[in-house]
Formats: structure tokens, C-alpha cells, sequence
């Protein structure tokens, strides 16, 4: 039987874990699925989301930077997707590319995981695109008190909050304004959701890490390198961190259910991600 094929859009794609996870999965599980890391261009990506179609992938996950741009080219958006205007997974059903988002929910079961309940809590979230944006919506669900978004521009932070001031108490304040000091400090959770921290020479995403302290849940939703600098900061400041493992295992969990109906081997697949990780940094 030829294999089902799945994958991921993104530019630059190389460095996803998702292939390994999901390849891992499926061998695990014995299915008969190949999941495939696509480059697909900018100007290339409505003749990429066509082709899911075409060739009769059952699915793909999509990424930076075109999680965006995928919301006005598929047939259908379901559930999240449709508040946040953001698709991290298409899915071909009956020959329509329906498009989900299963960016919140993995978030949401990465705070489960660690017994940690949103409800009552005020939350500052660094960064203002679609990760964000399901990041919010899934804390305001979850009966958080207040969310304060943290942005470099306005455009980006005020898009944020009309689309989520619906769902419960959300405000702005621009990266550069001093009031980010008193939204850091009164802050229970900070979840960091930029690129800034992937790269040793990223600076910081926040001008001034000294508002952290203990009490506090300070989430980096980066996964590579384990520690950014601004959990390092934060844990020298006595906060407890996380990083974005075990949101990628989960949001990639939700993905392959709806694609193969499948439960996904979570716990393995982490240790699995974990050791694969580990063998990268040690290089
Ligand atoms: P994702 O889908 O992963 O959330 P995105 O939609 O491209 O990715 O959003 C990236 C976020 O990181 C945005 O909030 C962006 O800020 P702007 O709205 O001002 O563009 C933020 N970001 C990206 N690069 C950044 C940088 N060098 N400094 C500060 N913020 C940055």
C-alpha cells in the first residue's frame, strides 16, 4: 500500500521538528503515513495549499510565516481558526482544505500537563502574531482575569485585542512604553512568543528582565535552545519556566488526530523529541 502522505509549509522549514515527531509517531502506532517538511515560498503558497488537493495529502501542518495568509486560502475555517485568522493545520475532507488551529489547545494541555490552571490568573504575552493570538483566546477561555499584550508595534498588538476583547479583559502596551514594567511585575504568567530567542545572537524580547520573581510562570514557547536567555533570567530570578516542547507535542497531537483519527503516543514521542534535542546540542 503506497504511504499517506502528510507535512509541513513553512520558509525557512529545515530546522521543524514536526517530521521527526510525527514520522515517530506513526512508526510507533505501525500506520502507514510519511509526513514531509515542504520550503514553500511566499509566492508560492497558494499553488502549494492547491497542491494538497491535487496529490491527496491528508494533511499538513503550516508555519512561519504563513499561518496568516493560509486562513484566506483554504475552503473552510473550523473552530480557532476562525476567531484568530490563523491556520496551523489544513486538512483535506471529501476534496475541501478545511483549516484548524491547534496552537491554544496544545498550549492549554502543556499548562495541564504541569498542573498549572489559568482561571484567575493575569497573564502578559510577549509578541502580538497568530501564536499569540491562540495563546490568548485559549488563557481568556480558560477563565484567565486579565491578559496584557506586549508589542514592538501597535499594529500587531491592537489587531490582537479587537480580536479578542470578546473573549474577556485584554489591553496593549507597546514593547517601549515604561508601563510594560508594572504589566511584567503584576504579572502570575509571561508567555514569550517571538522569534527572538531561537538565535545565541537574539537580543532579549524585553528591554528589562528584572521584573521577574518567584510566584511566577514564565513560558517560552521556543523549544530550541531548551533554555532561552530569557528563561535563564527568569529562573535566576526564582519564576518557574517552561518551554515549547511539550505545546509542540500536544498542538501536534490535536493535528494528527484530526488527519488519522488516531491517539497520539504523547509521553513517547516527548522522551523521543527530548533525546533528538539533546543529540543536536551536543552536535
Ligand atoms: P507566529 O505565527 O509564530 O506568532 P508571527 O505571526 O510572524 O509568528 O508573529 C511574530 C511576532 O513576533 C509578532 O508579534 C512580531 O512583532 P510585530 O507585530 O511588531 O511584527 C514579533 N517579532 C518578530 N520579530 C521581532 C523582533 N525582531 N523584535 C521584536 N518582535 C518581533
Amino acid at each position: 500500500m503506497a504511504d499517506k502522505v502528510l507535512g509541513i509549509f513553512g520558509h525557512p522549514v529545515a530546522h521543524s521538528l514536526s517530521p521527526a515527531m510525527h514520522n515517530h509517531a506513526a512508526r510507533l502506532l505501525g500506520l502507514g503515513y510519511t509526513y514531509v517538511a515542504f520550503d514553500v515560498r511566499p509566492e508560492s503558497l497558494r499553488r502549494a495549499v492547491e497542491s494538497v488537493r491535487t496529490l491527496g495529502i491528508v494533511g499538513v501542518n503550516v508555519t512561519v510565516p504563513h499561518k496568516e495568509k493560509v486562513a484566506r486560502l483554504v475552503d473552510k475555517l473550523d473552530g480557532d481558526a476562525k476567531i484568530v485568522g490563523a491556520v496551523n493545520t489544513i486538512t483535506l475532507k471529501d476534496g475541501r482544505l478545511i483549516g484548524t488551529n491547534t496552537d491554544g489547545v496544545g498550549f492549554l494541555r502543556s499548562l495541564t500537563e504541569e498542573k498549572i490552571n489559568p482561571a484567575g490568573k493575569t497573564a502578559v504575552i510577549i509578541g502580538a502574531g497568530g501564536s499569540s493570538c491562540s495563546i490568548g483566546l485559549s488563557l481568556l477561555r480558560a477563565g484567565a482575569s486579565g491578559i496584557t499584550v506586549v508589542n514592538r508595534s501597535s499594529a500587531g498588538g491592537e489587531k490582537l485585542v479587537r480580536l479578542l476583547s470578546p473573549f474577556g479583559k485584554i489591553s496593549f502596551v507597546p514593547s517601549s512604553s515604561p508601563s510594560v514594567a508594572d504589566a511584567f511585575s503584576e504579572a502570575d504568567i509571561v508567555v514569550q512568543t517571538t522569534p527572538l530567542g531561537m538565535k545565541k545572537s537574539d537580543p532579549l524580547p524585553i528591554a528589562n528582565p528584572s521584573f521577574f520573581h518567584s510566584g511566577q510562570i514564565v513560558y517560552d514557547i521556543i523549544y530550541a535552545p531548551e533554555k532561552t536567555k530569557l528563561l535563564k533570567w527568569a529562573e535566576k530570578k526564582g519564576a518557574r519556566t517552561m518551554n515549547g516542547l511539550t505545546m509542540l507535542v500536544q498542538q501536534g497531537s490535536e493535528s494528527f488526530k484530526t488527519w488519522t483519527g488516531q491517539r497520539f503516543p504523547e509521553k513517547k514521542v516527548l522522551g523521543f523529541l527530548k533525546k533528538l534535542l539533546k543529540e543536536r546540542a551536543d552536535g
